[in-house]
């Protein structure tokens, strides 16, 4: 019988952890679970089922993060990016991602959308924002179902700069539109906690007994 307990336990222990390692706490086909189990269990509005899940392990992840680093090359070349703000901060990042095991992407596939801006048009304009929402559900399931697995993560957005490289490496339906990346590795260092604004003025309870 599942608990609250373990439910508020794996959500105060979430933590963005940035030092990962390659050394993966449990098999693969433990992630790939935890990921069917996301894409089934995970609700949309309208049950559109609109969210694609991508996972990268290993060398792919690695070659993810080659790609997001060859990127960056136009902007630097362009001016865009000054060579040393490259060099001193983008790479070590990018570096300290590849170091880890995994990363997921999550996409949203519009054409499980547009039929039902037709069918609902009362809703038309709500249902790209409950896109974003769903997938964002997608990606805190994964995130603390990682955890869960021993896993420590944290949450990147180089979309839409890795995008087409992205697509052509995967085989990713160009109009499938990437959100997010989830980093995960063995967790080598230990969270740092963020401060908390008061519960008091984030949550206003009614008619409590
Ligand atoms: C919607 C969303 C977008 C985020 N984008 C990024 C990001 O692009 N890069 C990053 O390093 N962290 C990102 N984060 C992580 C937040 O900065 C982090 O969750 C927040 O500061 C609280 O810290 P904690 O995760 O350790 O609790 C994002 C988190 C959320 C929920």
């Amino acid at each position: 019988m599942p608990t609250t307990e373990s439910l508020v336990e794996l959500a105060k222990g979430r933590h963005s952890i940035y030092k990962l390692g390659k050394e993966s706490p449990v098999p693969d086909s433990k992630i790939e679970e935890l990921v069917n189990q996301a894409i089934l269990s995970v609700p949309s509005a309208f049950n559109t089922q609109s969210t694609r899940l991508v996972v990268l392990l290993h060398k792919e992840h690695e070659k993810l993060w080659d790609i997001a680093a060859d990127s960056f090359k136009p902007l630097i070349e362009s001016g865009t990016l000054p060579e040393e703000t490259f060099k001193n901060q983008t790479q070590p990042k990018l570096q300290g991602f590849r170091n880890a095991v995994g990363t997921i992407l999550f996409y949203e596939d519009p054409a499980h959308v547009k039929p039902f801006q037709e069918k609902f048009p009362t809703y038309k304009d709500q249902f790209v924002p409950w896109t974003e929402h769903t997938n964002a559900m997608h990606q805190y399931f994964l995130w603390i179902g990682l955890e869960s697995l021993g896993f420590g993560a944290n949450l990147q957005h180089y979309n839409p700069l890795i995008d087409s490289a992205v697509a052509k490496e995967w085989d990713v339906p160009t109009d499938w539109r990437l959100i997010a990346q989830l980093v995960f590795g063995k967790p080598e260092a230990g969270a740092q906690e963020k401060p908390k604004k008061p519960v008091e003025e984030r949550v206003k309870i009614y008619g409590r007994l």
